[in-house]
């Protein structure tokens, strides 16, 4: 993923049930967040649409999952799968072997696809957030 795919990818998330856009998701951020984590995110072209995108970076330590999306129309053909293997693979040749996401409790269909290509649920784990701004949608 490029910098100038953003309007393309945010079109793609924007449009995806079960995902919202929130500030962190301005183009600034995710400028840094590319620059940051050069060669894990990825998009999916047909006849020079975009119509697949991952997000994904490392601390050093973990790998993080973000913002898998696939348009509709376009589901069914493998293309989620080459996403997700592409930032496994870019994050093992950065040395990083475990990986996680998060994924909406209600999102039944993504755990199904998670688990499909070996991903496993953490229920002893709760995610906790904090946010130190006094707007809700960062
Ligand atoms: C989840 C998503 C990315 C899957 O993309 P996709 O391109 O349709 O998935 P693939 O075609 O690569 O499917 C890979 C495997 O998962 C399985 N799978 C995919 N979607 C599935 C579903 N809804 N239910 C059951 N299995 C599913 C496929 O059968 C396939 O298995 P196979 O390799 O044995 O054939 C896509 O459905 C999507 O964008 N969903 C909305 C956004 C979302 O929920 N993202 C995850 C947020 S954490």
């Amino acid at each position: 993923m490029l910098i100038s795919d953003y309007d393309q990818v945010t079109a793609l998330w924007g449009n995806t049930e079960s995902m919202s856009l929130r500030g962190a998701d301005s183009e600034e951020n995710i400028t840094l967040y590319l620059k940051k984590n050069p060669g894990l995110s990825f998009v999916v072209e047909k006849q020079g649409l975009l119509v697949g995108a991952v997000l994904a970076g490392t601390d050093g330590r973990r790998g993080y999952l973000q913002h898998l999306a696939v348009n509709a129309a376009s589901r069914g053909e493998g293309l989620g799968k080459q996403l997700v293997n592409a930032v496994i693979d870019g994050l093992a040749k950065q040395g990083i072997a475990k990986t996680h996401l998060f994924v909406h409790a209600d999102n039944k269909a993504a755990q199904t696809f998670y688990e499909s290509m070996g991903w496993f649920a953490r229920d002893e784990v709760r995610m906790f957030s904090f946010n130190s701004s006094s707007e809700l949608n960062v």
